[in-house]
């Protein structure tokens, strides 16, 4: 899946609309736990304020670099083999996008439209098309071991 200009105007766009961070994390979390009881058994290596500033830290840092080919597929690489041992796969993706969607809207309210919406799904594909390149990795090492 390709990312267009327009997709990262309108990802980057919405995002900076975001102007509180925890409201938005929470959102995110609880529509997680609430799709899939799953997600509430593998969120529990840490504090789940401090995993919410991990992770909008890395969402943010991925926003700024997204138009940088360089740094983006190795450090998303990275994350998905990381994300392996935490017990994820590419299995969890969807329902992931879909929620981070959601939370983006109920937090940007009415400026949020179908347009960034459809962005977002590109931007999200795009990001875990690499993750899932690192999940791949890791399974490929155990089996060369
Ligand atoms: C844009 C995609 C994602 C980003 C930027 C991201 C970011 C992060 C970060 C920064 C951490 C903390 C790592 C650390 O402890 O050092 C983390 C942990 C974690 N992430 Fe993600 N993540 C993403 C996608 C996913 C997906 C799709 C899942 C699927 C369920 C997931 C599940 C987890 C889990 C289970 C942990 C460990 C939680 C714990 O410590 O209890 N993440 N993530």
């Amino acid at each position: 899946m390709r990312l267009s200009l327009e997709h990262i105007r309108l990802v980057r766009e919405s995002y900076a609309r975001i102007d509180d961070f925890d409201r938005f994390a929470d959102a995110f979390y609880a529509s997680l736990f609430d799709r899939d009881p799953r997600f509430a058994d593998l969120f529990k290596r840490s504090h789940m304020k401090e995993q919410q500033k991990m992770f909008a830290r890395a969402l943010t840092l991925l926003v700024d670099h997204i138009d940088q080919k360089e740094f983006l597929p190795p450090y998303l690489r990275g994350l998905g083999t990381m994300h392996s041992a935490f017990g994820v796969d590419a299995s969890y993706f969807n329902t992931f996008a879909d929620c981070l969607i959601d939370a983006l809207e109920t937090t940007v309210g009415n400026a949020f439209s179908k347009d960034h919406r459809s962005a977002w799904r590109h931007a999200l594909a795009y990001f875990f098309r690499f993750m899932r390149q690192g999940t791949a990795t890791q399974f490929d090492e155990t089996l060369d071991a």
